[in-house]
């Protein structure tokens, strides 16, 4: 077969070969890992041995649809080049190389230190949940024994997924497609669309492609794909979430309100937990926070207990009860005679944990329909992660009513975990007001505000 870039983006992308950072895509079936596996053919002949690639997949089996695509590719060009399936790296007759691997995060990314390379490739980078480990494999781009100006990392992907407002922020959004622009550290970086109508190879081949991709159902998800669309809603859950109607100046709470905690908890991960209180029309009020990565279960009660002892708006005030993450109750063993879980160290610093409903769905509903009803409020300036990743967090390309699990949403579980327990949706202009014998309502009100059915009217 005579492998040739198409017209259009295809050949654009192959011309664009002097800029250091390329995002090539837009659109499903645009021919996004082709153009990948083939960029990296052009450096083969130019630097032989000097020429080294990585090609990363987030997860392994996706790697398998690069290694059909190499494998039909690569010998057509290279009859004697090999696949070594050991080591998952091509290696070819005069010395260059390209390794076909799978990063989760950035952790993983690690393992990569120290290693240089002069082309490397990201397939589908809309699916991994960040730019971190994308940015710290940037630092491997540099030639380890001879000049290769032509040296690049290139990237594709569509809107929607895990990392869609990343990709937006540092390839898309910056200038119009096509541009080059210079970053900060001095590379030039490029957006270059192709939609699956570019592609005439497939089409021809599979005329019925377009209507397939149609009938994914979500419409909006659809029109991303098929026009390359990045405004399209499809990244974003939290459609009503508006920070200018969600965010109030802080004031002294009551001291009769009551006072809750909801935490998010992790170690290597962020821990979230909010501070909330509760007016007596049931308006919910984030009042702060603490977020933190890469601490134990101990140092976290130790700044939580800080946080709630300093607040300025609550007199120190400890909440009645914190709502979790149902995990904090598993028991680790520490030794042979101990074993202890995170909540059992936050119970040690005086914090006592409830488990929080972790039914998803159920909670997303609830925080939308506080939303809608602007029942839910922040206090200014002290809730930033939650205002940060809130209006970030992607859809769930499995499950549209669900959130991707990929993206930064510890905030978001914390805030369902509360508004699960705190918040009635309810509608106070729609509800009947108790009836009966001041003696009655009497009654009924000390049953405790968060029973109540309607408002307390006396007869
Ligand atoms: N220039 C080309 N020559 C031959 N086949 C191509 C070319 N560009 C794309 N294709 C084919 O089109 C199909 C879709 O391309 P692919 O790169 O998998 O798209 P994407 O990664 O954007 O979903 C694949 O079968 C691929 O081999
Ligand atoms: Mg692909």
């Amino acid at each position: 077969m005579n492998w040739q870039p198409q017209a259009g983006p295809q050949e654009k992308a192959i011309r664009a070969n002097f800029v250091d950072e390329i995002f090539y895509g837009g659109g499903r079936g645009g021919g996004k890992s082709w153009t990948l596996c083939y960029m990296f053919l052009m450096g083969v002949e130019k630097y032989g041995e000097h020429w080294k690639g990585v090609l990363f997949r987030r997860t392994y089996p996706e790697l398998d649809e690069i290694i059909d695509q190499t494998r039909k590719m690569y010998r057509d060009f290279y009859p004697d080049a090999e696949y070594k399936v050991g080591t998952h790296q091509w290696q070819f007759p005069n010395g260059a190389t390209l390794k076909l691997r799978h990063i989760e995060n950035e952790a993983d990314a690690d393992h990569y230190q120290g290693m240089a390379f002069t082309f490397v490739a990201f397939d589908e980078l809309g699916s991994w949940s960040d730019l971190k480990a994308y940015h710290k494999i940037k630092a491997c781009l540099r030639s380890g024994s001879a000049d290769v100006p032509d040296k690049k990392i290139v990237s594709s992907g569509n809107p929607g997924g895990p990392n869609h407002q990343n990709i937006k922020k540092y390839f898309i959004d910056p200038a119009p497609e096509g541009t080059v622009i210079e970053g900060e550290d001095g590379m030039s970086r490029m957006y270059i669309r192709s939609l699956v109508t570019d592609n005439k190879i497939l089409l021809d081949r599979d005329p019925h492609y377009i209507n397939r991709l149609k009938s994914v159902g979500d419409e909006h998800l659809v029109k991303a794909w098929l026009e390359g669309d990045w405004d399209a809603f499809v990244g974003q859950y939290f459609t009503n979430w508006n920070e200018k109607k969600i965010t109030v100046n802080s004031y002294e709470i009551p001291d009769h309100w009551p006072l809750f905690g909801a935490m998010d908890y992790g170690e290597a991960a962020p821990t979230s937990f909010g501070l909330y209180t509760v007016d007596y029309d049931g308006n919910v009020y984030r009042i702060a926070e603490y977020y933190q990565d890469n601490a134990s279960a101990s140092q976290h009660a130790d700044n939580i207990t800080k946080l709630i002892e300093s607040c300025p708006f609550t007199e120190g005030r400890y909440p009645q009860t914190i709502y979790c993450d149902p995990s904090m109750f598993t028991k680790r063993r520490l030794s042979a005679a101990i074993s202890h879980s995170p909540a059992d160290v936050f119970a040690e610093h005086g914090l006592f944990l409830t488990r929080a409903s972790n039914d998803r769905i159920t909670g997303w509903r609830v925080i939308n329909d506080a939303l809608i009803k602007e029942r839910f409020f922040c206090f200014n300036g002290w809730n930033d992660a939650l205002m940060r990743t809130m209006p970030a967090l992607p859809r769930s390309n499995k499950n549209p009513e669900d959130l991707d699990t990929h993206a930064e949403d510890h905030a978001a579980d914390e805030l369902r975990y509360a508004m699960m327990h705190v918040y009635r949706p309810h509608k106070p202009e729609d509800e009947k007001p108790y009836e009966g014998t001041g003696q009655e309502v009497i009654d009924m009100m000390e049953q405790g505000w968060g029973t109540r059915k309607g408002r307390y009217a006396l007869a």
